[in-house]
């Protein structure tokens, strides 16, 4: 089987420097080769990471409303999601690496041309459903997931040049959230989402919490996988640009990426918001080698 890496140097959805050098510190730490190892024909064209940081350079990006940075996000999502779209066309699994979270619009999108179908689980402290009417910080990787749904505020320029609705509420799941803003939990209950917070995962444990994620998704689904970092807990994966303490251990970050390879039905990944700037060296290279190990998992590594 084949996967395709991409990596996104983007910082632009949120306001921290360092989360742009995510890809290259995981290629760096051998990423490519352990995929490999797993029995995966990977490619990986280090190209696209020049041509996105060109992309990202926009003049006169003003803010739009509340919105920082829209051009830079916009013209970045665009080229993400045909580049996604472009791997799964040719069947094979996309992994991209962030970068931080405002690349789930364009991945997702990417995935929905290709799998109209496809299921989203999304692994994060946070909801990411701020609208540009919602959102407090103005940080668009604090909304992708409001502009995949379509919700009020999102359909205008220049992200409706190129994007449109693709995603429903039920076709998300969500896991591990604990830092929601009071706006956004109004959207989630209205839309009726389904969301495992980190009291369902404390409550049920992980191993039954994905037996429901899975059960909601139901079989033979092609499945998104966007797994931000920062869901888990800020001793497990230190740097990152919005940590929230209380998250995931180790293993029940890594289970969700297993019992998710298992299905067999997955057909994308997002790894992101891995900032090797923030915090001491040690702290980065435990990051950046949990960005390597979750993809691995998501890719088939098992413990036996
Ligand atoms: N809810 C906050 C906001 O909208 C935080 C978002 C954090 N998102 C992330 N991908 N780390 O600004
Ligand atoms: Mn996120
Ligand atoms: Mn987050
Ligand atoms: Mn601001």
């Amino acid at each position: 089987a084949s996967v395709e890496v991409l990596g996104y140097p983007f910082s632009g959805g949120q306001p921290r420097g360092g989360v742009d050098q995510g890809p290259e510190a995981l290629i760096k730490a051998g990423l490519l080769d352990q995929l490999g190892a797993l029995g995966w024909d990977v490619k990986f064209n280090p190209e696209v990471m020049n041509e996105v940081r060109q992309l990202a350079v926009q003049e006169h990006d003003s803010d739009i409303g509340k919105m920082h940075k829209p051009l830079a996000v916009s013209a970045v999502n665009e080229r993400v999601a045909d580049d996604v779209a472009a791997i799964q066309e040719r069947g094979a699994l996309s992994l991209t690496i962030g970068g931080d979270h405002s690349l789930g619009m364009g991945t997702v999108s990417g995935t929905k041309r290709r799998y109209p179908d496809a299921a989203l689980i999304w692994v994060d402290a946070h909801a990411d459903i701020n609208t540009p009417l919602t959102t407090d910080s103005g940080n668009l990787h604090g909304c992708p997931v409001s502009f995949l749904l379509g919700l009020p505020g999102t359909n205008i320029p220049p992200f409706n040049v190129w994007m449109q609705p693709c995603l429903r509420p039920e076709d998300i799941v969500y896991i591990g959230l604990r830092d929601i803003d009071d706006k956004e939990k109004g959207i989630l209950r209205d839309l009726g989402i389904k969301v495992f917070t980190m009291h369902d995962v404390d409550a049920h444990g992980i191993g039954r919490v994905m037996e429901r994620v899975l059960a909601h998704v139901g079989a033979a689904r092609p499945i998104h996988l966007s797994f931000d970092v920062d869901a888990l807990d800020p001793t497990v994966a230190p740097s990152t640009g919005t940590p929230v303490r209380g998250g995931l251990t180790f293993r029940e970050g890594h289970y969700i990426a297993e019992a998710i390879a298992e299905t067999g039905n997955l057909v994308a990944v997002d790894i992101v918001e891995v900032n090797p700037a923030l915090e001491d060296e040690a702290s980065a290279a435990q990051t950046v080698a949990i960005g390597c190990s979750l993809s691995r998992a998501a890719l088939g590594e098992t413990l036996l």
